[in-house]
């Protein structure tokens, strides 16, 4: 008898075989590249712990994306740097905010050649640093939170926004939002729901390239999910989706790959994961040291995210996979 009786090998064969059989597949269309744009900044501020990612001024915000666009990169996600913040964060609705400006220009410029989504949150807006308004007792108000946000959308939408994403994880944001902006007359923009979003320690570097620091050495634990939990996410999925979420998200992606999966079983809805700063951060350290090849670690921790269930990865490595991939 013939030992080993199953050769796995003989599909392994040659480059060509492999690709035929390949059961997954990375194209730069599966890519959303988050994007900063900074108020009153005169040329891009580089993010140092966010190697090759910068903080736009409006007009070099614009070019990037019509460069991810001609390399197939079908949308992007925007955040912006407010020059004045406040407890409310009421740059964050202000018709002349940063983020509004932002879309109109890419608007004009883009069309719907491109995916325009934005970031929905408080954040970057806010002199304290939390996601929502704080009460006296130091806690996030909730529903006053859900009165704001649904400034923010409209806000948003006005501008050309074809997708809000709202990222506080406040409970009933997609219904408070969605109804404020079918209230406005903007039935056609769709949710995009951070819906399991978890309390990490990756986004570190994210909070470098908005300038957010959040006040006393606090965190976001009193409303983003708890990382050692994986049903209580299929709750927030299932909630949202109830809610009126046109597409759901799983934040952060590579360290939540069992996250994904599940919500993958559980929901047909269109499916996103953010590949987050710090989650890009490890990569290009590593890289810079020498001690791995990075562009290689990106493309397999991408296509993880894609093999675990993602239809899409928001990703800093957009523009650098794409052109990866295009060559
Ligand atoms: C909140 C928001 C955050 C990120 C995206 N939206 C930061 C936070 O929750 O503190 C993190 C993204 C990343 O780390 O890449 N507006």
């Amino acid at each position: 008898m013939a030992f080993p009786q199953t050769r796995m090998r003989r599909l392994r064969r040659s480059p060509v075989l492999r690709d035929m059989l390949a059961e997954t597949s990375l194209s730069p269309k599966d890519l959303v590249a988050p994007l900063f744009v900074r108020q009153g900044a005169d040329a891009p501020q580089p993010v140092p712990s966010l190697p090759g990612v910068v903080q736009h001024t409006t007009e070099s915000l614009v070019k990037e994306a019509r460069r991810l666009q001609g390399l197939g990169v079908p949308a992007i996600m925007l955040f912006g740097v407010p020059e004045t913040k406040d407890a409310q964060g009421s740059q964050a609705w202000a018709r002349e905010g940063v983020v509004q400006v932002a879309l109109r220009a890419l608007r004009h410029e883009l069309g719907d050649d491109m995916v325009v989504m934005a970031d929905l949150c408080l954040d970057e807006y806010t002199d304290h640093g939390h996601c929502g308004l704080v009460r006296a007792d130091g806690r996030v108000d909730n529903d006053t939170t859900l009165e704001l946000y649904a400034r923010v959308a409209l806000a948003q939408a006005d501008a050309g926004a074809h997708v809000v994403a709202p990222s506080g994880m406040m409970d009933g944001q997609v219904a408070a939002i969605r109804a404020a902006l079918d209230g406005g007359g903007h039935d056609e923009v769709a949710v995009l729901a951070y819906a399991a979003k978890f309390a990490s320690a990756l986004y570190g570097p994210f909070r470098d390239a908005v300038d957010v620091t959040i006040a006393g050495g606090g965190d976001r634990r009193g409303y983003q999910q708890d990382y050692r939990n994986r049903r209580e996410a299929l709750r927030e999925v299932a909630l949202d989706v109830a809610e009126g979420a046109d597409m759901v998200m799983v934040k952060p992606a590579v360290t939540y790959l069992d996250v994904v999966a599940a919500v993958r079983q559980a929901v047909d809805v269109p499916l996103a994961a953010y590949h987050v700063s710090g989650e890009y951060a490890m990569v290009k350290a590593a890289a810079a040291n020498g001690w791995v090849d990075g562009p290689a670690v990106a493309v397999e921790q991408l296509v993880a995210v894609k093999r675990a269930g993602a239809d899409m990865v928001l990703t800093y490595f957009a523009g650098e996979v794409a052109e990866i991939l295009a060559a």
